[in-house]
């Protein structure tokens, strides 16, 4: 667990022999992480459609551990990002939160898409 860190400042040797997409992997997740808390503001359209936000069910209350999950995810990805160095510990955080994260995105775009049966 854990990467050369700098890879890029170190050279491209570490780089490959680690085959861990760094940068890509950054930007793609923090596209991935900001789009899932974009998702909260589902609860504007459901304000301005029905007046009251938590009428979905397990969607709405999805929703929060998933924002949490998110900035966590981010903040955590952040750090190892700005002050590279090895680590173990916090890749290994930051991997489960996201992983964790993943799965609650899996269960709300199901319950996303039987919602929108419902109203269709
Ligand atoms: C869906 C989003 C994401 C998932 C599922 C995810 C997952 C993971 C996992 C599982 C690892 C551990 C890999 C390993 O050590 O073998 C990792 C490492 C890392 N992630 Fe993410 N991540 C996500 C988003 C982000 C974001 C948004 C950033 C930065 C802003 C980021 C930066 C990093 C960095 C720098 C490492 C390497 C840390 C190190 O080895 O020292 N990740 N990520
Ligand atoms: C990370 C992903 C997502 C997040 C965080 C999210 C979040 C939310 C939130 C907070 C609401 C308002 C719930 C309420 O006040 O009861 C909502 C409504 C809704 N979401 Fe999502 N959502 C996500 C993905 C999806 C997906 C993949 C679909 C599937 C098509 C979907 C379909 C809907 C529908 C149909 C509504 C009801 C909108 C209305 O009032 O007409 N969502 N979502």
């Amino acid at each position: 667990m854990g990467h050369v860190a700098g890879a890029e400042a170190g050279g491209d040797a570490a780089w490959q022999e680690d085959a861990f997409p760094w940068k890509q992997h950054v930007k793609l997740g923090t596209l991935a992480l900001v789009l899932w808390i974009l998702g909260a503001l589902g609860f504007y359209v459901t304000l301005d459609l029905f007046g009251s936000t938590h009428i979905t069910g397990l969607h709405a209350e999805l929703a929060w551990p998933i924002i949490g999950l998110a900035i966590l995810g981010l903040i955590t990805g952040y750090i190892m990002n700005r002050y590279k160095k090895k680590r173990k510990i916090l890749p290994l955080i930051h991997g489960t939160i996201n992983v964790l994260l993943i799965i609650l995105v899996a269960v709300e775009c199901y319950t996303g898409v039987q919602v929108w049966k419902d109203f269709s």
